[in-house]
């Protein structure tokens, strides 16, 4: 005598084209989702990543113009701020003040000093009276070819490239360097 046959088995048993076209539903369906999750995450990560591989400031070791030569007086230290667009994945910000600088001109010469103290950071001034430079903060004093005299600076003032821009007006290349250290490491 046969075993009757529960007529539900064979409808429990997927026939080996429905298997595959099963699976190949499922890689579908994983492959949009993998796609659509890939669509939102990767610009996410890219706008958190973005101000991490990218300057935030241009300007920042481009050429900065200030003016005219003659806004220069021979022989005078003077103090010019440095405006750029600071820019990063939010936001931008046009002309900023990112730094200033020291510019003294000797006959056709121009020579410019970043006013960030070589030690710690703090701004540089000029003495008049004892025509150098100084920093307040823990008094180094500095020639007025940017060379430390003296006080804790273990580097001279940082100089500047000094340009002219295609209009012929005097451009600084205006760069940050570490602080503390005894030669010029651009930051
Ligand atoms: Fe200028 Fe220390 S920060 S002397």
């Amino acid at each position: 005598m046969h075993p009757t046959k529960d007529p539900t088995e064979e409808a429990q048993v997927p026939a080996e084209g429905e298997t595959r076209r099963d699976f190949l539903k499922i890689i579908g369906l994983g492959t949009v989702g993998v796609g659509v999750l890939g669509v939102a995450v990767v610009p996410a990560v890219g706008s958190v990543v973005y101000p991490l591989s990218h300057e935030t400031v241009q300007g920042s070791n481009q050429l900065i113009t200030v003016g005219k030569p003659d806004l220069f007086k021979e022989g005078v230290p003077t103090k010019v701020d440095l405006f750029a667009d600071r820019v990063d994945a939010w936001n931008r910000v046009l002309d900023v003040k990112i730094g200033s600088a020291w510019v003294i001109k000797e006959g056709d010469k121009l020579t410019a000093y970043s006013t960030v103290c070589p030690h710690l950071g703090c701004s540089v001034g000029w003495d008049a009276e004892k025509n150098k430079f100084f920093c307040p903060c823990h008094k180094a004093t500095f020639a007025k070819d940017g060379k430390c005299e003296s006080g804790p600076a273990r580097r001279g003032m940082d100089e500047l490239a000094v340009e002219r821009d295609k209009a012929g007006l005097v451009a600084i290349r205006y760069q940050r360097f570490k602080q503390g250290t005894p030669t010029k490491e651009p930051v």
